[in-house]
């Protein structure tokens, strides 16, 4: 493709999109097409030859948009909120369009630095010291597996320059709370811990980590010769948004040595809030964390903060230095690829500069307090309905409901939860994800779409009423 050709194409494609945000709204929240539809639009085969891109948009629209469940829609309120809005679409956009790599600071040296400049961005407007140095990662996946590959290093005073984990005399332990995400679990194994070795915490009526058993646990593995190596705490889990007491935690870590990672993923936006940082409130002490940017914060996915108090440990773990990657400049420089696990290295960075541009520290807070607010009003709608159950606390934007009608309980209560929240998802009119808390299930609605406002969670309070009102027959 010419730029020319490029030229034509690439606006008709942005007029498309812009389209599609503007009209979202009208459209089904969920897709509705089955397994397997969607693949049969495309042939089994390769083109033998190049085709003409005359007719994507047609295409688009016939073949792709009918398999698309809409993140980006007022009501959509499953998972978490991965926010796009259009201003760090642009700046993904770019980094496309530029084609560059950050294989070293050299080989692009703006796509380093503007890297440099708003991960300590964020450092500022989350309230963290300078201590603190960030990259950007692809995922708090990623983030997690860094941090305990780090965290396994420093216990065994780098294991892997000898005869890595299986020179070990004693195993490592890692610690997590039961309610950590499932990227914790994986990280660990991934790290060569083992799954012997990685202990679940248990977790208070408010589902955060019990320091006391952390304590307990950790006492128990010192008196069997094993050698307690990390925590991962997490500010804001997965379920329920949960909030682990990370100055407790961290009190246990150093007394006994331990790395600290916390699992900011989500809840680590709402640290832009000076109102919201109690709940990471200890985090100096930490060694690492994570913070989703491509979350409720709004850089396009993907984009994950990784910080760390070290970072040349960080960079001791991760460095490689082949020949042909040194440059004049690398003892004044950094070379992200030494930051973590990938070589190769997109301009990321941009679509954090554009979306803290156009939107400024500012508008970025009202937003998330909005949302704050829209999760506190309908909290206090379901408390006040009869039958229905905050099943547990929202410090933050994420609610966890249940719906009892009386005489329904065990798993008559689990299909019954499920059905109506499937109704809902079907009906198009918004989209909710079940999960499972204290071995039943519930109904997770978690607010913060960019376009969410409080009609559209009134609209989906009106739904659930609805797709419950025929109670009577259910079970
Ligand atoms: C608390 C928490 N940690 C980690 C993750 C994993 O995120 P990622 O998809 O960036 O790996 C999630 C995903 O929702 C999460 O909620």
């Amino acid at each position: 493709m010419d730029p020319e050709a490029f030229r034509r194409l690439g606006h008709e494609l942005i007029d498309w999109v812009a389209d599609y945000r503007q009209g979202i709204a009208e459209r089904p929240v969920m897709a509705r097409v089955t397994p397997g539809e969607i693949k049969r639009c495309f042939p089994e085969a390769p083109p033998e030859v190049g085709e003409s891109l005359g007719g994507l948009i047609g295409e688009l629209e016939r073949d792709i948009l009918p398999g698309l469940s809409h993140w980006q829609h007022p009501r959509f309120f499953g998972y978490f909120p991965a926010n796009a809005p259009l201003e760090s679409v642009l700046g993904d956009y770019l980094a496309t369009g530029l084609g560059v790599l950050g294989l070293s600071w050299q080989a692009s040296p703006a796509l380093t630095e503007l890297e440099e400049v708003t991960t300590d961005w964020v450092r500022q407007m989350v309230g963290l010291s300078d201590g603190w140095r960030g990259v950007i990662e692809d995922t708090a996946s990623t983030g997690a597996l860094v941090a305990l590959i780090c965290a396994r290093e420093r216990a065994t005073g780098y294991s892997l320059a000898h005869g890595g984990l299986q020179g070990e005399p004693r195993p490592l332990v890692v610690y997590a709370s039961r309610q950590a995400h499932s990227s914790v679990e994986k990280a660990a194994l991934l790290a060569g811990f083992g799954r012997d070795n990685l202990r679940w915490i248990e977790t208070d009526e408010a589902l955060a980590m019990r320091p006391d058993a952390l304590a307990a646990a950790i006492a128990d593995d010192t008196a069997r010769d094993r050698v307690p190596c990390a925590v991962v705490a997490t500010t804001g889990t997965t379920g329920s948004t949960a909030l682990d007491p990370i100055a407790d935690i961290a009190g246990i870590a150093q007394e006994h040595g331990i790395w600290l990672h916390v699992d900011a993923a989500m809840a680590g936006s709402a640290m832009i809030l000076p109102e919201c940082r109690w709940m990471w409130g200890g985090v100096e002490a930490a060694d690492s964390l994570v913070i989703n940017a491509h979350k409720w914060l709004g850089a396009a996915f993907d984009c994950s903060l990784y910080y760390v108090r070290d970072a040349e440990h960080l960079v001791r773990v991760m460095s490689t230095n082949p020949s042909y990657l040194q440059s004049g400049v690398d003892d004044r420089v950094s070379n992200l690829r030494d930051w973590g696990i990938p070589l190769g290295r997109r301009f990321r960075a941009l679509k954090m500069w554009l979306l803290i541009r156009a939107n400024g520290v500012a508008g970025l807070q009202a937003r998330l307090r909005r949302d704050l607010a829209n999760a506190q009003w309908l909290a206090e709608q379901v408390e006040n309905a009869p039958g229905w159950r905050v099943v547990a606390p929202v410090p933050l934007q994420t609610l966890c409901l249940r719906h009892e009608p009386p005489g329904l309980g065990g798993e008559a209560l689990d299909r019954y939860t499920l059905a109506w929240c499937d109704r809902i998802n079907r009906s198009g009119a918004a989209y909710l994800t079940p999960a499972v808390l204290d071995d039943r299930w519930m109904v997770r609605v978690s607010i913060g779409a960019t376009p969410t406002e409080r009609e559209d969670v009134a609209a989906l309070w009106r739904a659930m009423q609805a797709a419950t009102a025929d109670a009577g027959t259910a079970g």
